[in-house]
């Protein structure tokens, strides 16, 4: 009886006989020799039909195999030096599932709109495969960061009556006879958990309709947001660097060939170590001016700015003490000058832009009542956020780090739409 297995497996089995659920990724045929390059989702492997060693049958159905059939193969494994993975298989039975025809993906180049509209199989192209891995790895890495250093997991709900992020990019829906928002962060609640738990952690979608179409976009996006009790801004920063360097450690030891897949220069990611670089607002303003930016004091870095930045360091960057004005509304103004905040946003090497953005939090509730105003918002949505002010409230610190942005930056990928298994973006919501 063959044994049942996977391809990430198979180096387990050698010399035995084994069968695997597979698709056909390609083929290649030499007369007596039909090369079949097979792929099950763990891994891919190139499996030998010889024609005197089959049946007839068997044979046939390798011959008749078309682009993602898929099949039940059995057969011996070998280890095979020439090979990529190190083994290959030499069939002994095959068992087709389903015939496909007319795969709608083949090996010629697609531009992007068919490659989008066909997302649910394109999902299944190595490179897509290898950034699924890659995005499932950051996950992991980023809980076993913040399980490893006293974090708690804490939800905030999808569902929210108020903004955190402002109020021009809320996707409305009805709650009953309520008006309700899709969450834009979770920061807010957060805040509530840190000082029910000190230090926490959450992990889950955001939404945002930004009428936006970059490469750094997505209107359905997800967010770590770390929220810390008696933390202040500079100890934030270092728990920031900390966990960037190990999460990109992370992907380095764990995906080596997925990076190798995408064809990521592995040095660029070898490079990143904590301490990572800070400049203030006013420093990055000054340094724009050289390089022939006419940007004045008091306005938001664009694209260009933050990529003219981090070209100077082969890490991330810190920019940090921008203008109040231009920040939310809960940020803490700098003791010594209140015009900035104690903020930072952290931005990637190599063009991909801010990954984190993140604060102290006002703590006095007086300045908080203040800001409710300067904003507009509803003193009575915001209560409970004022209590926590004004029930024991403490020096506290939190960001939150954009998965898509950080799997376009590990991955060496130009847009974010690739980054997430289904995106969703200014002009799709298909597949
Ligand atoms: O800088 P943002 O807006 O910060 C917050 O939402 C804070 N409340 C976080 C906190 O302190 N708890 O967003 C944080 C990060 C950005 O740095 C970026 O990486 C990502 O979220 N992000 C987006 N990613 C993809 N598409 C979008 N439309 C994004 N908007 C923000
Ligand atoms: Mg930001």
């Amino acid at each position: 009886m063959a044994i049942k297995t996977v391809i990430r497996q198979v180096n387990e089995h050698v010399g035995e006989t084994v069968v695997i659920g597979s698709w056909l990724n390609n083929k290649r045929s030499s007369g007596k020799i039909q090369f079949l390059q097979l792929r099950d989702g763990t891994g891919y492997i190139q499996a030998v039909v010889v024609k005197n060693e089959v049946s007839e049958e068997t044979w046939n159905a390798a011959k008749s195999l078309t682009q993602e059939s898929s099949l039940y193969v059995t057969g011996v494994i070998r280890e095979e030096p020439r090979s990529k993975s190190g083994y290959e298989m030499t069939v002994t039975g095959l068992e087709i599932i389903h015939l496909t025809e007319d795969y709608p993906i083949t090996p010629k180049e697609h531009g992007v709109d068919f490659l989008m509209d066909h997302r649910h199989l394109w999902l299944r192209s190595s490179k897509q495969r290898a950034i699924m891995v890659i995005r499932a790895e950051i996950i992991r890495a980023v809980q076993q960061f913040f399980d490893q250093n006293g974090f708690t997991l804490v939800d905030p709900p999808i569902l929210t009556p108020t903004s955190a992020e402002g109020t021009t990019n809320l996707f409305h829906t009805k709650y009953f006879d309520e008006d309700a928002y899709l969450t834009q962060s979770g920061q807010l609640y957060m805040e509530a958990a840190a000082m029910a738990l000190g230090k926490v952690y959450s992990f889950g979608p955001t939404f945002r309709a930004e009428k936006s179409k970059t490469r750094r976009h997505l209107i359905e996006f997800w967010m770590i947001e770390p929220e810390m009790a008696f933390t202040d801004h500079e100890e934030s920063l270092v728990i920031q660097e900390n966990f960037v360097t190990h999460v990109v450690r992370s992907v380095l030891t764990n995906c080596r060939a997925e990076l190798e897949t995408l064809e990521r220069d592995i040095s660029k990611l070898e490079n990143i170590q904590a301490p990572f670089p800070r400049i203030t607002y006013d420093e990055a303003i000054e340094y724009l001016h050289t390089q022939g930016f006419d940007i004045p004091w008091g306005e938001d870095f664009g694209a260009p700015h933050e990529t003219a930045i981090a070209e100077r360091y082969d890490k991330p960057v810190f920019i940090t003490h921008y203008p109040a004005a231009i920040k939310a509304f809960y940020m803490k103004p700098d003791p010594n000058r209140p015009e900035v905040v104690l903020c930072a946003d952290m931005i990637a090497p190599e063009g991909y832009g801010e990954i984190i953005g993140g604060s102290q939090r006002i703590d006095d509730p007086e300045l908080m009542e203040d800001r409710f105003r300067e904003h507009n918002l509803s003193p009575e949505t915001y209560q409970w956020y004022l209590d926590l002010r004004k029930y024991g409230s403490v020096p506290h610190s939190g960001f939150g780090l954009g998965l898509e942005r950080t799997v376009a930056w590990i991955c060496g990928l130009d847009h974010v739409r690739e980054t997430i298994p289904f995106p969703r973006m200014l002009y799709r919501l298909y597949p």
